[in-house]
């Protein structure tokens, strides 16, 4: 694959990536650390992401077609798979426990909300 399509798919997955983060980290995690049973589960989905923001920045400063970049690529893509597994088997079982439905209903519209205008924002920052 050509170097500027990799850019190109590249960039729509990191602002895809960046943008979910910070909503999630806003308006999911940020409520769980708030209880004690959510404390541990919050700090290891934040340095989850953590770990993967340092990676697509390694990958940012990198050119696509360099020797070892799709390495890297695949180093993010077992990262969040490992992390989508763990959220989805661990982390949301355990605020589902752990959040009211008030809660939840209010949380998710305020994760719509702040995960379109992250969107937007990583949007124009990569132009
Ligand atoms: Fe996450
Ligand atoms: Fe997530």
């Amino acid at each position: 694959m050509p170097g500027p399509r990799r850019n190109e798919l590249f960039r729509t997955l990191w602002i895809e990536l960046a943008a979910h983060e910070a909503a999630e980290e806003r308006y999911l995690y940020c409520e769980l650390l708030l209880d004690d049973r959510g404390l541990h589960a919050s700090r290891d989905a934040l340095a989850d992401h953590h770990k993967m923001d340092e990676i697509v920045e390694t990958l940012k400063s990198r050119d696509p077609d360099a020797r070892g970049w799709m390495n890297t690529v695949k180093k993010l893509s077992k990262e969040l798979h490992d992390h989508l597994r763990e959220e989805e088997r661990i982390f949301f079982q355990l605020a589902g426990k752990i959040l009211t439905k008030l809660q939840k209903r209010t949380l998710a519209i305020r994760y719509r909300r702040n995960y379109l205008v992250m969107h937007a924002k990583y949007e124009d920052e990569s132009r």
